[in-house]
């Protein structure tokens, strides 16, 4: 009978204590395991009487149950405390600022392009875009260059095979064929004739039969456009000294307006900014050179009259730049050819974070 009593607080005591569910284990297997107290006791069974046998199995059986309940509390215990514990330890700092694990960069071309329109989209600007593959009307004739006309030739074209209905098709030589394309649009007309103005930029590839260090056979423009009744010279000198002070961020870079000869425009300015070569490094800003970076002009009236609009009541500027252009400039990248080379050292080192939008008033680029 002590026995029993002995072996019942044993028993309960080891459960009770056990800190975790292998010590669980071990006090279940050394009182029901084979050779367990417990166990021990059922064995003595077989030497009592049948009325001892019936009363002390009873007991038996009762602190078998007893044991067997503590031993599943105990259980549950443990498993919740464990993962109790798993949860403290396993918390996730919402505080912890993201980690530097830039995964990739964005192209020299796509940053200036993003920049172009973070300072002309403040003008005013929408963006417009037209097909690289183009037809030989909207790239030359609308344009005022019309067929066999000598500046055809300023612009070495790759001519691709006609269409099946007979119209010549290029790849688009520059991106003013979109001039063409937008004034055409019915919506902008209408927009026109409502009193409103057009205010385009075009960014977009652009090809030329031409390969070499600064000219690759496929390159990339920025168009611009502005049409409306009143636009007039002294607004593309202002818009575009805004927007080179702008892009440059330079705040006094000098520009010069140097006439030109463009067919689709009537006058016409190339412009230059200022710059300056020292040690072999060139320093935007004031100094005693220039550097060519667009043409321009207002366009030409036999532009907007082939566009279906009236030369008599609307006019306005255009003009031209090379994307990759201004962005070797801006960037100090020596050789346009490395632009296309999909080379990812390059790309880690010119490369810009996609996370950083350009803005005037949270900064272009880097
Ligand atoms: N399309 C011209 C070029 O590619 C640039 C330009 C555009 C000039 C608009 C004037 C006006 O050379």
């Amino acid at each position: 009978m002590s026995d029993l009593s002995t072996i019942r607080s044993e028993v309960l005591g080891a459960v009770e204590q056990a800190a975790d569910l292998a010590a669980l284990d071990a006090a279940r297997v050394a009182a029901l395991g084979k050779k367990g107290s417990v166990t021990g006791l059922m064995k003595t069974l077989g030497s009592l009487s049948p009325d001892e046998r019936r009363s002390f199995g009873a007991q038996v059986n009762q602190l078998k149950g007893e044991i067997e309940a503590a031993l599943e509390a105990r259980r549950n215990d443990l498993s919740a405390s464990a993962l109790n514990a798993r949860l403290a330890g396993e918390k996730v700092d919402v505080g912890l600022p993201p980690r530097p694990e830039s995964q990739g960069t964005l192209h020299p071309i796509g940053q200036v392009m993003d920049e172009l329109a973070a300072i002309f989209g403040e003008m005013g600007f929408t963006w417009a875009d037209g097909p690289d593959i183009e037809d030989d009307w909207h790239n030359f004739t609308a344009l005022n260059i019309p067929p066999d006309h000598p500046a055809r030739q300023m612009q070495d074209t790759f001519y691709l095979p006609k269409r099946a209905d007979g119209t010549p098709m290029v790849l688009r030589t520059h991106t003013s064929p979109v001039q063409a394309r937008t004034m055409l649009d019915k919506d902008v007309q209408k927009m026109l004739a409502d009193g409103g103005s057009l205010r385009i930029i075009v960014p977009g590839r652009t090809f030329r039969i031409d390969n070499d260090a600064t000219h690759t056979p496929m390159f990339h423009q920025v168009e611009g456009l502005v049409i409306d009744r009143t636009t007039h010279m002294g607004h593309l000198k202002g818009c575009l000294v805004d927007f080179c002070r702008a892009f440059f961020e330079v705040d006094d870079l000098p520009l010069r307006f140097r006439p030109s000869y463009f067919p689709f425009t009537e006058p016409s300015a190339e412009v230059d900014i200022g710059c300056s070569w020292k040690g072999g490094e060139l320093k935007i800003g004031a100094g005693d050179s220039w550097l060519e970076i667009l043409g321009s002009g207002m366009v030409h009236p036999n532009v907007i009259e082939n566009c279906g609009l009236d030369p008599t009541i609307y006019q306005g500027f255009a003009f031209g730049m090379g994307i990759d252009r201004i962005a070797m400039l801006k960037y100090g990248i020596p050789d346009l050819r490395s632009f296309f080379d999909a080379d990812l050292r390059w790309l880690r080192h010119y490369g810009f974070s996609a996370l950083e939008w350009p803005s005037l008033t949270g900064g272009l680029g880097r």
